[in-house]
């Protein structure tokens, strides 16, 4: 048997003439850029995340850049971020000029909120929690360190829509939201796309802004802005993806609980994951030390699977003038190291993920 780690075409057939309805719909309006269909997911996204506003934007990371923008980042001010994370959360802080002040990860592969006050000193800003694999961060700690030092809270929710901490969504606990809707996320557009959600009327009027010129009235810019806005196709597709979030979370949760029951190997180490949190399982991390020879072993098994992340950001050619070391972060090396994300989506039968338990169960 085949089996590949994700394949798109298998969750758009499951929804396929609803999606084909609505990329028409757009196509035939004769309306493609700010216009209603996008104005309809912003506010279909942000009744599903209980916030006063959403932004429909380009892609995630324009909205990690453009939250950092409105917040006021800039040279000098650091920013507190986990050192396991994507480089596309580093990227939001990079360019405003910002530094970003890395945190180790802890045993459940989050940003470390034990570490984080260690770490703050009178230059810092802001926290930005990345709510890694489909799993929020620790919430309850993050924010009772933004409280106590006045820290800005940016959320990187790009792979845990309609994931919750404590009951709350993640994206709701802090003053920005960041969504990606990269076309592999739980919620995934057909192209790139990306939004923001907040409850303040200030940072929702300024993401406006930035995101079409820093202009609201055509050729009156107020603002130094940029283009990042959600096209109405994309924003059509959303609006069908949106209707099904909670169908592929239950379904990717099904999935990481026939692996979670069925996978016996004192090779393969599942991380443990908090008690509070609602998982949505956009990716299903295990660790193992010899990857390559596990990876190998599964290929030749016809198991394709993948690695999130390899290299971490602190380490990453583009930031080698920084002199960081692998060993600096121990738990972030760690996981580069040794972790491998198993096949999970919506759209995979059963009976493969069946075939992967007991493919991995006979590695030795
Ligand atoms: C944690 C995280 N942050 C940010 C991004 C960037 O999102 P986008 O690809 O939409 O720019 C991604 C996307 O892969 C991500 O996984």
């Amino acid at each position: 048997m085949v089996v590949q780690s994700v394949v798109l075409k298998r969750t758009f057939d499951l929804h396929k003439s609803e999606y084909e309805e609505a990329a028409l719909r757009a196509l035939n309006s004769g309306w493609y850029i700010l216009g209603k269909e996008m104005e309809d997911f912003e506010q279909k996204f942000a009744a599903y995340m209980g916030t006063k506003h959403c932004v429909a934007l380009n892609s995630g990371t324009d909205a990690l850049i453009l939250a950092f923008r409105a917040i006021g980042i800039q040279p000098g001010d650091e920013v507190i971020v986990p050192a396991g994370a994507y480089i596309a959360s580093v990227i939001g802080v990079m360019e405003n000029g910002g530094t970003p002040i890395f945190v180790d990860m802890d045993v459940n592969m989050e940003i470390d909120a034990n570490a984080i006050e260690a770490n703050i000193t009178d230059k810092t800003k802001a926290i930005l929690p990345v709510h890694l694999y489909g799993q929020c961060s620790r919430m309850d700690k993050i924010i009772k360190i933004a409280q106590k030092y006045t820290l800005i809270i940016i959320e990187d929710c790009a792979q845990c829509h309609g994931s919750t901490f404590n009951g709350k969504l993640a994206g709701t606990f802090g003053d920005i939201g960041c969504f990606s809707f990269y076309p592999t996320k739980p919620l995934g557009a057909l192209g790139d796309a990306g939004a923001v959600v907040t409850d303040s009327d200030e940072l929702a009027e300024k993401v406006r802004l930035l995101r079409n010129y820093g202009s609201k009235v055509k050729y009156q810019n107020e603002i130094n802005g940029v283009n990042s806005r959600m096209d109405e196709v994309q924003a059509a597709i959303l609006k069908v993806g949106l209707k099904y979030l909670d169908a592929g979370n239950n379904e990717r949760r099904h999935q990481a609980q026939m692996y979670m029951d069925g996978l016996k190997n004192s090779k393969v180490i599942i991380p443990p994951v908090y008690e509070d949190v609602y998982h949505v399982y956009h990716l299903f991390p295990v660790l193992v030390e010899d990857r390559d020879d596990f990876q190998e072993y599964l290929a030749k098994n016809g198991i394709k699977t993948q690695v999130h992340y390899p290299i971490p950001p602190y380490v990453a050619e583009c930031y080698k003038d920084w002199g960081y070391q692998w060993s600096d972060f121990p738990n972030a090396e760690q996981y580069a190291k040794q972790e491998v994300s198993l096949p999970i989506y919506a759209g995979l039968p059963d009976e493969e993920v069946r075939y992967v338990i007991d493919v991995i169960n006979r590695y030795s």
